[in-house]
């Protein structure tokens, strides 16, 4: 049966650093709503032009609009085998429609790890942070940074910092989190899915805890 794992917690805690590599670990799809609402953004779709003035704001996308991004990415041949889910679901809503939609394909969510980092490095994490142009390839200025500044180490591109990672806007982005998204830890808590994994670590620790905690 196909695994569908979801990764929860604040802006900056390591969430797309980790499904990155998680993916190329375990074969499963890295679906990031972020990055796909960033491709519609950039490539000035319907959706994107719809989504555009929430994440410029850091206000979330509404939940039908997204919902229906998701389950359309799901339904793509590379996610046969299961998904990591990066970002989503981010409402109980969606944490409702995420439960419908991998009942659809047979499926379940199988773990939740809920990384968790203090406020004062979400920060320095974002305004450090550089992400590539063409397929979302994450890296820090200090903590991760590129062999040649500027360009992607994966695919050459070129790596820009994200309109939304601008200081009120991260405090913002963290505020909602903490209004909106939050509620989901003790959904997943009570669940049992739920397994809290300390983001303030070195990269590679986190990915060991965090497949610990798959495969558990
Ligand atoms: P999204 O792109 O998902 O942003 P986010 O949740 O705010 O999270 P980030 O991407 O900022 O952080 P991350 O946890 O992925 O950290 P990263 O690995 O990059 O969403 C953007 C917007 O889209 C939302 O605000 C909303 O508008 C909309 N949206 C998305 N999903 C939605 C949904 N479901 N519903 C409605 N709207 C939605 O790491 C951060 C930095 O730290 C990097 O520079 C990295 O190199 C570095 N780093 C990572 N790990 C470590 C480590 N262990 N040590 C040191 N540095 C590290
Ligand atoms: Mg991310």
């Amino acid at each position: 049966m196909a695994t569908y794992i979801v990764l929860l917690g604040p802006p900056g805690v390591g969430k797309g650093t980790q499904a990155e590599i998680l993916a190329e670990q375990t074969g499963l799809a890295h679906v990031s709503t972020g990055e796909l609402f960033r491709e519609n953004i950039k490539n000035k779709t319907e959706l994107g032009v719809l989504a555009e003035s929430f994440i410029h704001k850091g206000e979330l996308v509404p939940d039908n609009l997204t919902i229906a991004m998701v389950k359309e990415r799901l339904s793509c041949p590379d996610c046969g085998e299961g998904a990591i889910l990066d970002g989503f679901p981010r409402t109980p809503v969606q944490a409702e429609a995420a439960n419908a939609m991998l009942a659809d394909l047979g499926a379940q969510l199988n773990a939740v790890p809920y990384i968790i980092v203090p406020e004062e490095v979400i920060i320095r994490r974002l305004s450090g942070r550089w992400t590539c142009r063409e397929h979302g390839h994450i890296f820090h200025t200090l903590f991760n940074p590129p062999v040649k500044e500027g360009i992607c180490d994966h695919d050459g591109s070129e790596l820009y910092q994200r309109d939304d990672d601008k200081l009120e806007t991260v405090k913002h982005r963290i505020q909602v989190y903490i209004d909106r998204t939050s509620p989901l830890v003790e959904y997943y808590r009570t669940n049992g899915l739920l397994t809290e994994i300390r983001g303030d670590q070195e990269i590679e620790q986190v990915t060991q805890e965090l497949l610990d905690a798959i495969k558990s």
